[in-house]
């Protein structure tokens, strides 16, 4: 039998749990979803009036907050209230990869899911199924159970793996029309009966044959393996790239090619300045330490060049762009365009335009940035978070623009870190008039033609291309 599920809590508020919660509550309008979240100043956003300072941008997503919010969709700081409430818990905290002790710059620091393990425990006075949602290590399910279950309350849980698999900038649309959804649980009479809950809540919008339910490892797993699948054809592609630059091959006619094998497919094989986003390092790092931890070292070095290669490819990007400047950037303009990690998503967690910018201000270059999404107290934050100078010299070194074509005047170089579809139409007639000769652009994201940018007279490279 299957519990109907009528009112759900989604602790966290971020780009996992806003979204998510929020198609749930669109497609199942008898459901009551509230978001809850420590964070005084994120729910206020999610609450706002004026739809733009929703805390977080994605397409699609202000239509369904208008839509839900108020109805069934509420978002809230009293976090105990709305796990007392619920038949469903989610857990979508943030799991950053430690910096300090046993793992540390590789295990998932798992604080935050234990703390709120703990809360639930303390507060929750009726059986609860519990979902994992946050990007966990493997086992984490059967930490949270161990921590539910010694409660002491006389309640009983179950707990779930539910990993998201959405992308930035295309999570509603992911959403709605998931390749799977993946559902793990125990193999017990309850278990099952949760699993079916969860696929109940799934089924509003999916065809049931997608909804896939496995044991919890399976499930913890697969979402580690699935995100190191993607980046490792990024990095793959990438380190072809590095090759293309060096011969009279084109990264993009290779990519295209191979990609016709059915076999391979044509996605995630863009060369870039490297991958970023909140999961795919953090998500390879969890697997290398997972195997190193099993004495799996061949397995573990396998993966972990993965990384070793994306780091790579943004230091490239960087030395060919000092090397081409006459081999120094002391003291000149070069305009960033574009800091988020990929387009259309303001997030920046891992975002390849904070090292390679950090490594530029290293040589002493003059930095203006762009990006249409991404505020000016993020990309400080993101620079003074590497401690690798002080937020005043971080300040007095780059200067955040919201006219991109105006700050390019008199730069000595631009280079395109995002791939935000705006910047293929800026006037770069105007732009390359007012630079200086030569005028350099470094394109990182393949996103502009290079006949057009050689017409116009810019030295123009673009990665992946000689
Ligand atoms: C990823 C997974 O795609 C998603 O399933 C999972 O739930 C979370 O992690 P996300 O990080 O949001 O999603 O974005 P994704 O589109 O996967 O891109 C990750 C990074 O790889 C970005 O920096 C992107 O620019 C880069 N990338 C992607 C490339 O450089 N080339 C490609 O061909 C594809
Ligand atoms: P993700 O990309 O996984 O969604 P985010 O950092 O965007 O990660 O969001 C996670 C959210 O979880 C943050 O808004 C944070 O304030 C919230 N959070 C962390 N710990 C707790 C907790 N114990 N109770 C409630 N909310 C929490």
């Amino acid at each position: 039998m299957t519990r109907k599920i009528t009112k759900i809590c989604c602790i966290g508020a971020g780009y996992v749990g806003g979204p998510t919660m929020s198609v749930i509550a669109k497609k199942c309008p008898e459901i009551t979803v509230t978001v809850v979240d420590i964070n005084q100043e994120r729910i206020d956003q999610w609450n706002d009036s004026d739809l733009s300072k929703l805390p977080i941008y994605e397409p699609g997503l202000r239509e369904i907050v208008q839509e839900t919010r108020g109805k069934n969709l509420f978002f809230s700081t009293d976090v105990d209230k709305g796990i007392e409430e619920a038949e469903m818990i989610f857990i979508s905290v943030n799991t950053p990869t430690k910096t300090y002790g046993k793992g540390k710059g590789q295990a998932a620091d798992l604080k935050y899911v234990e703390l709120c393990a703990r809360n639930i425990a303390k507060i929750a006075k009726t059986d609860k199924i519990v979902v994992e949602k946050s990007t966990l290590p493997v086992r984490t399910a059967a930490a949270i159970k161990s921590i539910l279950d010694n409660s002491g309350n006389g309640v009983n849980f179950e707990i779930l793996s539910n990993p998201e698999f959405l992308a930035e900038g295309t999570a509603i649309n992911d959403l709605f029309h998931a390749d799977r959804v993946l559902i793990g649980g125990d193999d017990t009479p309850s278990g099952q009966e949760a699993k079916d809950s969860l696929s109940s809540i799934y089924e509003h919008w999916l065809p049931k044959e997608r909804i896939l339910q496995t044991n919890v490892w399976s499930s913890e797993l697969s979402k580690l393996v699935a995100n190191a699948f993607l980046a490792q054809r990024v990095s793959s592609i990438n380190s072809i790239s590095a090759l293309c630059e060096k011969t009279d091959a084109n990264i993009e006619e290779v990519s295209k090619a191979i990609g016709y094998d059915s076999r391979i497919g044509p996605k995630f094989l863009n060369a870039s300045v490297g991958f970023g986003g909140s999961c795919f390092q953090k998500d390879i790092l969890n697997l290398v330490y997972i195997a190193r931890s099993f004495g799996l070292q061949e397995v573990a070095d396998y993966w972990e060049q993965v990384i070793i290669l994306n780091d790579y490819q943004k230091s490239r990007f960087v030395d060919h762009m000092i090397t081409t400047l006459y081999n120094t950037v002391a003291g000149k303009k070069i305009v960033i365009y574009g800091w988020a990690f990929k387009k259309d998503t303001n997030d920046t967690r891992e975002s390849a335009a904070i090292y390679v910018v950090d490594a530029l201000l290293e040589e002493n270059a003059e930095i203006t940035v762009y990006d249409p999404q991404v505020s000016e107290n993020k990309i400080y934050a993101d620079l003074d978070y590497l401690d690798t100078r002080s937020p005043e010299e971080n300040r007095k070194l780059l200067t955040v623009t919201d006219e991109p074509v105006k700050a390019a005047m008199e730069a000595h170089a631009i280079a395109i870190l995002t791939e935000w579809d705006e910047f293929k139409n800026l006037d770069w007639q105007d732009i390359y008039k007012s630079m200086l000769k030569p005028a350099f652009v470094f394109d990182g994201r393949r996103l502009l033609n290079k006949e057009t940018m050689d017409g116009i007279g810019f030295k123009y490279y673009k990665i992946g291309q000689k």
